[in-house]
């Protein structure tokens, strides 16, 4: 092993002379030494044509341009919603966070055994609460516990794969997303109407524009797409962007959803915008700016308010759409139900409306 004096020294003396201002020689205004980004027209152009996914009738996606901001929470619940209404839709969830999967701890799922496959080698989904689902973390084995120090604390829980972490570069995580995608039999383990798989596919994926939702962009034939942020100026440019890759992707973006909008105070049943976001503030940069964007008020189609037994909820593994109860009519409870009912009937509406 290198010294660290001399790891230092390789580091920044590796090639040639750098300058003050640009220690480790990255390209600054040198555009032919940067990755040519191309500036128009869709990101899919010269790639395959869109595939569906197998058994599956339609892709919705939830995605949100900033971490932490609710997305999978909102996933497992739209996924309950959606197979709750008069359609008795039959929905499953795809967990595409390969590097920080919650899916199966919002569904109750932690530590399953692995899924089987079928006689095709396709990955059998592993169903809770009705709703089939597919995960990295259940084809995860259990951390190792070192050998070298077993643990002499007879209290000590046995090793799980949730503390294993996935350290895969680019090119291993495009084939396990494409394997989740495609190699995963949804028509398997769904009850009702156990041949013709799905009507609906929920796929949770990673914050943010980076390789996953790339691909799938560009990958899958999708029919919706939703974009989970917080009322804040500050989510703005990040909204943006993912507008933004969507539209280059072509992919259809049914709107934006606010999460943790306002809190209902229990005491005086007021709404509090945490973030600034009141729809009727002449002064709320978060609407101002979704209008810039060329969407119309409209695409905002859903405001959840912070709802703690929303969030208790997906730690037990029971998605509040699926327990949660409400007692009056200005019960925080009641209003989130209401709000996430409602962004499931618009999703379905607009895949019905573009499919007719
Ligand atoms: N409306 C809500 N009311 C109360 N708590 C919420 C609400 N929405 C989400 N939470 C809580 O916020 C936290 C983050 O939610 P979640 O994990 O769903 O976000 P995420 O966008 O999927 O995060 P990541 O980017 O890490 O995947 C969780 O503890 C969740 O229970
Ligand atoms: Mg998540």
């Amino acid at each position: 092993m290198l010294p660290a004096g001399l790891w230092r020294r390789r580091i920044f003396t590796a090639s040639g002379s750098r300058s003050h201002e640009n220690p480790l020689g990255l390209p600054s205004n040198n555009t032919r030494s940067l990755p040519q980004i191309p500036r128009r027209g869709p990101i899919s152009r010269g790639l395959p044509p869109k595939r569906k996914i197998p058994n599956v009738k339609r892709v919705v996606l939830v995605s949100s341009c900033k971490g932490g901001v609710g997305k999978s929470t909102i996933a497992t619940n739209l996924a309950v919603s959606l197979s709750l209404l008069p359609q008795r839709l039959r929905v499953g969830i795809l967990d595409l966070d390969v590097f920080g999967p919650s899916i199966p701890t919002l569904m109750g799922l932690k530590n399953v055994e692995e899924p089987g496959l079928t006689r095709d080698g396709a990955l059998i989904p592993i169903t809770n609460h009705s709703i089939p689902t597919m995960s990295m973390a259940y084809l995860l084995p259990p951390a190792s516990q070192s050998s070298s120090s077993p643990s002499t604390n007879p209290d000590s829980e046995p090793p799980t794969n949730e503390d294993t972490p996935v350290v895969w570069r680019g090119l291993m995580v495009q084939k396990a997303v494409q394997q989740l995608l495609f190699q995963t039999d949804w028509s398997a383990g769904v009850s009702q109407g156990a041949s013709s798989g799905l009507d609906i596919l929920v796929v949770d994926l990673p914050p943010g524009t980076g390789d996953i939702p790339l691909s799938v962009g560009q990958l899958v034939d999708v029919d919706s797409t939703i974009i989970i942020t917080t009322p804040d100026a500050l989510s703005l440019s990040d909204v943006r962007r993912g507008v933004s890759m969507f539209r280059k992707l072509e992919v259809p973006l049914t709107g934006l959803v606010i999460n943790n909008g306002y809190f209902i105070c229990p005491n005086c049943t007021e709404r509090h915008y945490l973030f600034g976001g009141n729809p009727n503030d002449s002064e709320n940069m978060f609407t101002k700016g979704v209008k810039a964007m060329g969407m119309d008020g409209d695409r905002i189609i859903g405001e959840l308010p912070l709802v703690v037994d929303v969030g208790r909820g997906g730690e037990k593994g029971i998605p509040y759409a699926l327990s949660g109860r409400g007692k009056g009519d200005n019960d925080p409870g009641k209003v989130w139900l209401a709000a996430m009912t409602s962004v499931a009937e618009r999703i379905w509406g607009e895949i019905q409306f573009n499919t007719n």
